[in-house]
């Protein structure tokens, strides 16, 4: 984040009328069909290049000029507001928070006894009002002075409940969105019934509340973040919603019945000390990624009634509060290409190339499409302008085509007929298209995988030597590796005596892995290495796997109805493979695991898996890992550091949610240390974690 953020550079007065002219046309668009050309960061570069052109020629501003002006003087409605819906001012940095606080401290004449901090909800602002506990008008911000009746759209918003817990007058104020989940929905209805594709949730809620009649379901929610008196409110009520501090008012609301952010991972949090607002504000900041919903920044308000009210307001905004803009995680760009990758399993998936764009700090050029399906649906086509997202550790993704940015030169995105690897045929009875041939159409992608460190762990066999094995029809599958033959590999390129001891020496010892890796190594769809440890852990023997049925793969924590029959399929499928493993002698048990048979009672409802070492200092703890690990652990891989955890009678998870017991944060560490922060889970360094678990190490 820098403290001053870039700027459209505007050089002459037509520039400028230019300038002005595409924001309002720009605004008039977001704040109406909610579909605008200009993305969030667009839009706010332009509006920053004309506020400081008309700095420095104060006699050329232009009367339509958006600078200044609630939604940039985009719209006007008919419903008035009684009082009026602000717009927020904007801080990009903490240097920039410490000036705003300090100017805000200035003007009351005494430090802010209580601040609070939440997250901005990316979405419209809109007023309900409440009579007698009874939702009965919806009213969009408008121009903030007056805004547009949007009260056809009460029923499908969660979080405003058509009746209140209390019969209650009253506005509530707040943010109306679409979460990931409803935006998807959104999409797939809207598209579904032949309409455009909307460009991101907050056009989808926008173009959705708008919309009087639709031939499609859509959903959204709603956070409040304030409560006002009406005309006909409770005195008494009126008397303390102008008294108690904001963050009471959220609790009442919330005790009403509707929604705030208090449910969410980033509720909002009062702080005393400016330090601690800072660090609140890099929470929310590092919970963004994981948010079902979009954030564009974190609000900072002054608690206090009475230091709100000696801030007062200005014309377009509050002085009591501010916006903590974070950088677009979304942007528009264009698809230039899709390309069609054969995985490891032979899954066939289309991935985006895109007009390189930079979205939260890095440049992105590729991007999930997921499947054809989802291309389909999306109704995407090659030159189209897209939405891009990403935000911390998110694989890129394109949401949507910008359908009105079409010029008609787009064309049909080409779908391969036959695998773009070997040629052979697709079978595309499953949503995610694979070669017939399966795993066999790249068997070297599959071999790489097997030998790699957190499965066999064969050292000396490097991407070319695999390529030369299998190039020289001695491999087919890892499998094959197990039957090598000495004279026969003395006999390649770049193999003498001692290389070639080496790798059979490392293969031999490869053959005694513990079940857990040797399963891994199968590379089964839908397993990893921590879901490898699970199921060995759980079946103690590839026998014990091989017979279970979809129900007995039910018991392992983590498969679900779904995965299990492709767990069943995929296994089967393997089971010529498996059966050479046999052969030649590798280890099929998992060391210290009894089997399914000696598992939990039954009133642990098999959320345990039973192999996992009985007591131990970890004994019933749900541990997270996260950032780069140090002292003891730094050799670790992140798959030894989970076996660690579970020898010490743990069980390692990827994500931190409420039933995380311990967080091992190393350098680096990003959201999930936010996150659980946020939760108040207990969070140690590598090195403290290595001196509790040292007997296991
Ligand atoms: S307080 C006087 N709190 O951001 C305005 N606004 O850019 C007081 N917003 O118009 C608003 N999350 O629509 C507030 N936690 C939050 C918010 C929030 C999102 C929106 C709101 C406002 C806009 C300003």
């Amino acid at each position: 984040m820098t403290e001053t953020p870039a700027r459209t550079q505007i050089a002459d007065q037509a520039a400028y009328a230019e300038a002005v002219r595409t924001a309002v046309e720009a605004a008039a668009a977001y704040y109406g069909e909610g579909d605008s050309p200009l993305d969030d960061d667009a839009y706010d570069r332009l509006v920053r290049g004309i506020a400081a052109y008309e700095a420095a020629n104060p006699g050329h501003v232009l009367p339509d000029s958006p600078t200044g002006k609630v939604a940039g003087g985009a719209v006007i409605g008919d419903v008035p507001h009684a009082v009026p819906m602000l717009s927020l001012d904007n801080v990009f940095s903490a240097e920039g928070l410490e000036n705003w606080a300090a100017g805000l401290e200035r003007r009351i004449g005494r430090p802010v006894a209580v601040w609070c901090v939440e997250p901005k909800l990316d979405g419209l602002a809109i007023s309900a009002r409440y009579r007698d506990g009874r939702l009965v008008r919806l009213v969009t911000r408008g121009d903030g002075a007056a805004g547009e009746d949007v009260s056809h759209g009460i029923s499908l918003i969660t979080g405003l409940p058509a009746r209140l817990a209390e019969p209650v007058t009253v506005e509530l104020r707040g943010e109306v969105l679409m979460t990931r989940a409803q935006f998807e929905n959104a999409n797939a209805a809207r598209t579904g019934a032949g309409h455009p594709a909307f460009a991101n949730p907050r056009s989808a809620a926008a173009g959705s509340l708008r919309t009087l009649y639709r031939d499609y379901e859509v959903e959204m929610t709603f956070f409040a973040y304030g409560a006002l008196p009406l005309e006909g409110t409770d005195p008494g009520l009126a008397a303390r919603l102008g008294e108690l501090p904001h963050s009471q008012i959220m609790g009442l609301i919330a005790e009403w019945g509707a929604h705030t952010t208090a449910d969410t991972p980033v509720p909002g949090v009062t702080c005393t000390e400016l330090a601690e607002v800072h660090q609140q504000v890099e929470r929310i900041a590092g919970a963004r990624a994981t948010l079902e919903f979009g954030i564009d920044g974190i609000v900072i308000k002054a608690d206090l009634a009475a230091d709100q009210a000696d801030a007062g307001t200005s014309s377009r905004a509050p002085r009591w509060a501010v916006a903590y803009k974070l950088p677009a995680v979304e942007k528009i760009t264009r698809l230039v290409g899709v390309e069609w990758n054969v995985g490891r399993t032979g899954i066939i998936a289309p991935r985006a190339v895109l007009e390189p764009v930079v979205v939260d700090g890095s440049t992105i050029t590729y991007a999930t499409l997921h499947n054809a399906g989802d291309i389909a649906r999306r109704d995407l086509k090659i030159g189209d302008h897209v939405t891009v997202y990403k935000a911390g550790d998110v694989i890129p993704r394109v949401e949507a085509p910008v359908a009105h940015l079409r010029t008609g030169e787009e064309t049909e995105i080409p779908v391969p007929d036959a695998c773009p690897r070997c040629g052979g045929g697709i079978d595309d009875s499953q949503k995610r298209w694979r070669c017939a041939k399966g795993r066999a159409c790249h068997a070297i992608a599959s071999v790489r995988y097997a030998v790699g460190r957190d499965q066999l762990d064969i050292e000396g066999l490097g991407e070319n030597r695999i390529d030369q094995l299998v190039a020289a029809g001695m491999i087919t599958d890892f499998a094959d590796l197990f039957t090598l033959d000495r004279d026969r590999l003395l006999e390649l390129e770049r193999m003498g005596e001692v290389s070639t001891d080496n790798l059979l020496y490392a293969i031999a010892i490869a053959k005694t892995r513990p079940l857990s890796r040797v399963f891994c190594a199968l590379g089964v769809r839908g397993t990893g290495r921590s879901m490898s440890r699970r199921i060995a852990r759980h079946f103690a023997t590839m026998d014990a796997i091989r017979a279970a049925d979809a129900e007995a793969f039910q018991q392992v924590e983590g498969i679900g109805p779904e995965k299990a029959p492709v767990l069943v399929a995929e296994i089967a499928e393997l089971g010529p493979l498996i059966d050479k493993l046999v052969a030649a002698g590798v280890n099929m048990t998992e060391p210290g695991a009894t089997g399914p048979a000696a598992a939990a009672p039954p009133e642990d409802d098999g959320q345990e898996d039973g192999g996992r070492a009985e007591g131990g200092p970890l004994a019933g703890m749900s541990v997270v890992v996260t950032g780069s690990m140090s002292g003891p652990l730094a050799e670790l891989t992140r798959n030894q550091v989970n076996e660690l955890i579970e020898r010490a009678g743990g069980r390692a998870s990827s994500s931190v949610s409420s039933k995380t017991s311990l967080v091992v944060a190393g350098e680096k560490a990003g959201s999930k240390r936010a996150k659980a922060e946020g939760l108040g889970i207990e969070i140690v360094t590598p090195e403290e974690f290595a001196e509790r678990v040292a007997d296991h190490l």
